[in-house]
């Protein structure tokens, strides 16, 4: 099995993805004695780098905390080696090809068959090119050891092109060997969901229409494109992070109980609720861009990476899902994107409907907020007596902040916690092919609408709450904006 010995190859390893988040993960999970007993890493890319030099350039990302020392660093850069070559021809890959094997035949004792871990940290338009000659040139099946390649998004930019690239893909590797990331699938507070969700009776009792009146999910970050123009502009804010991000957050909020933690049974339940994800009308959404504002930062045409000026993309969006079955009918899940706003934050807000009136006047509705990050938290408003002498009310939080009940622990990073996954070839936390088509098909007209100018942008100031008619949308959906915030 992948426990034992295994050589990761990261394709596109001169890259921003990879330099910044894949082999920093690898080293977290090599500090923290989680790869394999025997494993070697490979680099693959166009630029021309010695070993010495990649590995130069691949540790100067590595974050140097708890168990991440400065001798794992070392004893980790040994294990890397850097192969170049092309993306669409077979010499390149029958290079790297020959490298591992070399390799290999150190590694897999007698009797063992030798494990493949493809990574494609690269952009779409070379996936097909790639998948093809990893499949003629270093693929292992048919009893002669075992394949699995991570592939990361975009997955296309709607529907069509999503299935187009699956099509490419099908016929080369089986959906067993293929771990399609969702990066936020391997954040802690997401992966705490189903727990939080079903492990608690009072959770599993009111989680439904019956008491819960809006539910929230945003993501917000307080900086521009800034300089990634040229991967934004035409892109937009609902394909970058809404689609996967958002949606897979989603489907994790709202899914019935699945059958059995098999990741098959999580995700057909996942799958089962998006399918009742009705369409989007216009009237449910609200889109923006950011401009400049008053301290000088710029407005995303002013990015210089931006080329078309007069651009429309939107770089903040607002939607409101509705849900037509029995637990959800009526309880609008109001997605929220943004970037260049006035925090960075990403969490999961969700508003109970008011107790019945009558002995009370201004109580706070009850709320559960799952903070995903910073910080993760999860608390829950509730109304209490003011302690004196009336019997006045006051909002409080039950608190269950993860640093105050772990001390000193280090909760692990979304692709560290992924790649270990794929290791042990667990499912769970990937996208399935159904469940990528039904995240577009949701998306998908209203991208096409977006696209053909038929919506409004709003403009908002960079550093703001983004659109200013945001508030009142939440609002006319039901949310109560609590008293003390
Ligand atoms: C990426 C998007 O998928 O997710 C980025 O392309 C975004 O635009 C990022 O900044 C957010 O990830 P995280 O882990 O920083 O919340």
């Amino acid at each position: 099995t992948f426990n034992k010995q295994a050589t990761i190859t990261v394709l596109g390893a001169s890259g921003d993805l990879a330099t910044k988040k894949t082999f920093p993960a690898l080293f977290g999970l090599y500090a923290q004695g989680h790869l394999p007993e025997k494993v070697r890493i490979f680099g693959y890319a166009r630029t021309d780098l010695t070993d010495e030099a990649f590995r130069e350039r691949l540790s100067s990302k590595f974050e140097l905390v708890g168990p991440n020392t400065k001798e794992k660093a070392e004893e980790f850069k040994k294990l890397c080696h850097y192969v170049q070559g092309p993306y669409d021809k077979a010499e390149g890959f029958a290079g790297l090809n020959k490298a591992i094997e070399k390799v290999e035949k150190e590694m897999v004792a007698s009797g063992e068959v030798p494990n493949r871990l493809f990574y494609l940290a690269l952009p779409p338009v070379v996936f097909g090119s790639v998948c093809g000659q990893l499949k003629a040139e270093c693929y292992l099946g048919d009893g002669k050891g075992h394949t699995r390649v991570i592939i990361e998004k975009p997955f296309g930019r709607d529907l069509e092109t999503s299935r187009e690239l699956q099509k490419q893909i099908a016929p080369l590797f089986t959906e067993a060997e293929i771990y399609r990331i969702d990066h936020y699938l391997g954040k802690e507070m997401v992966k705490n969901l189903l727990i939080f969700r079903f492990a608690n009776l009072p959770m599993t009792s009111w989680w439904s229409n019956q008491y819960v009146k809006t539910v929230q999910i945003t993501f917000k970050e307080p900086f521009g494109t800034e300089g990634r123009g040229g991967y934004f502009d035409g892109i937009g804010i609902i394909r970058d992070v809404m689609q996967n991000h958002l949606c897979q957050v989603l489907s994790l909020v709202a899914m019935e109980r699945p059958l059995s933690f098999d990741p098959e049974d999580i995700r057909d339940e996942k799958v089962r609720v998006l399918k009742a994800v009705r369409p989007i009308e216009h009237r449910n959404v609200i889109l923006g861009q950011y401009g400049p504002n008053e301290e000088g930062k710029p407005g995303y045409l002013d990015d210089a990476s931006i080329k078309s000026k007069d651009s429309k993309t939107p770089t903040y969006a607002a939607i409101a899902l509705e849900i037509r079955n029995e637990r959800w009918d009526g309880v609008p899940f109001i997605l929220k994107a943004g970037k260049a706003l006035n925090d960075s934050k990403v969490e999961i807000r969700i508003q109970l409907r008011p107790v019945a009136r009558g002995i009370f006047h201004d109580i706070t509705p009850n709320e559960v907020v799952l903070r995903v990050q910073p910080n993760e938290t999860i608390y829950m408003k509730v109304n209490t007596k003011y302690p004196g002498l009336s019997t006045q009310t006051v909002a409080t939080d039950l608190d269950f902040t993860y640093h105050r009940r772990f001390t000193n622990l280090v909760i692990p990073q979304a692709y560290e916690s992924l790649i270990l996954d794929c290791l042990k070839g667990d499912h769970s936390n990937f996208v399935r092919d159904d469940e990528l088509d039904e995240a577009w098909k949701i998306f998908t007209p209203l991208l096409e609408d977006i696209d053909a100018g038929k919506l409004p942008v709003e403009v908002y100031p960079y550093g703001s709450r983004g659109p200013e008619s945001v508030s009142k949308f939440v609002q006319k959906l039901g949310y109560v904006i609590p008293k003390n915030e």
